[in-house]
């Protein structure tokens, strides 16, 4: 009743912000995500008959209270689905910082969800460990998929339509996205409750949710026809859009510090000087670029001259999440 499972977070590049159903975590916008290589969480799950209750260890350590309980939330879906009332140690481990905004809790609950249904003795189809990835957060049902992939809003209300679905594995992309790591610390306004104020608070929600449809189409179209400067311009617009939406929140959300905002000019810049980037951010001060291959270095260099960008991470698309057996360690 062991396994392990790694799986890699996505950046959104159409983003998801706002749920239509709280309890079973269904999303009321679509979305659409690159899945990246070079980061990872890895779980480990083990039912065991002597525990007393679900233990979580984060990065070898013993996880808080909140976390512990979210988890142990996420496990009781699988055991009910497996008829399974044995408790459970988890170990995930992430090689990226935790919790600033690096989608940390996509790739954690992808790998729960494969690593966590496996050990309960259920062998569940990918669109199945999809929407059950979507219940320990919206982006982690992405996460299962690699490459370019869509998450859909879904239209019953049970949610078993609401899953990801791949688009293209992006093979044979020269793309990259380059994490510019502005801040080390947690954020400090989940995205959970992030949307919830913004649905609540913002007059522009209503129409944040009936635009993102065109969004996603759009979308859609420079993936299929791999039109690098339309995605680009496209996962610019939806970013600032979300975080517009998220500013115009009543108290404003701002989920920036000044060195994201000096980021911001200084891609903008180099796009003018004919280097084509084009940025993307989630619910941290993290900024995200997307750059081809052919002008990674180049933008390498220039970032290495800025103070505020603490740590750079490197990434291409990657695979999708996948059971690690002991022959693979
Ligand atoms: O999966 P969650 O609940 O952490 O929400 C993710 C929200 C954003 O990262 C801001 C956007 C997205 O689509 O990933």
């Amino acid at each position: 009743m062991k396994a392990t499972a790694v799986a890699h977070p996505n950046i959104a590049l159409i983003k998801y912000w706002g749920k239509r159903d709280k309890d079973l975590n269904l999303p009321a916008v679509g979305s659409i995500s690159l899945t990246l290589d070079t980061i990872e969480t890895r779980s480990t799950v083990v039912f065991r008959e002597d525990l007393p209750e679900d233990r979580l260890l984060l990065n070898g350590e013993t996880a808080s209270p909140a976390q512990t309980q979210r988890v142990s939330r996420f496990l009781d879906l699988i055991r009910s689905k497996a008829k399974l009332d044995l408790r459970a140690e988890v170990s995930s481990t992430n090689n990226f910082p935790t919790g600033a905004g690096l989608a940390s809790s996509a790739s954690a609950f992808a790998s729960l969800a494969l690593a966590g249904s496996k050990a309960a003795g259920l062998e569940l189809p990918p669109s199945r460990l999809s929407e059950l990835a979507r219940r320990g957060s919206g982006s982690a049902a992405r996460s299962i998929f690699g490459g370019f992939v869509e998450m859909k809003t879904g239209e019953l209300s049970d949610g078993t339509d609401a899953v990801a679905m791949p688009l293209d594995d992006a093979k044979g992309w020269d793309i990259r996205l380059v994490i510019a790591v502005t801040s080390h610390s947690e954020k400090k306004i989940g995205s959970t409750e992030g949307m919830e104020h913004t649905a609540r608070t913002s007059p522009f929600y209503q129409h944040w949710v009936y635009q993102s449809q065109q969004d996603i189409s759009a979308m859609r179209q420079a993936i299929f026809s791999r039109n690098f400067q339309l995605m680009g311009e496209l996962a610019e617009y939806s970013a600032f859009k979300m975080h517009a939406v998220a500013l115009s929140a009543r108290p404003a959300l701002l989920y920036w510090n000044s060195a994201t905002v000096d980021l911001i000019h200084y891609i903008r810049n180099l796009r003018e000087q004919g280097l084509p980037a084009y940025c993307t951010i989630d619910a941290g001060p993290q900024v995200k670029i997307l750059v081809r291959e052919a002008d990674l270095q180049d933008l390498l260099e220039q970032l290495h001259h800025l103070r505020a960008v603490k740590e750079v991470i490197v990434t291409a698309p990657g695979p999708g999440a996948r059971l690690i057996t002991e022959e693979d360690d």
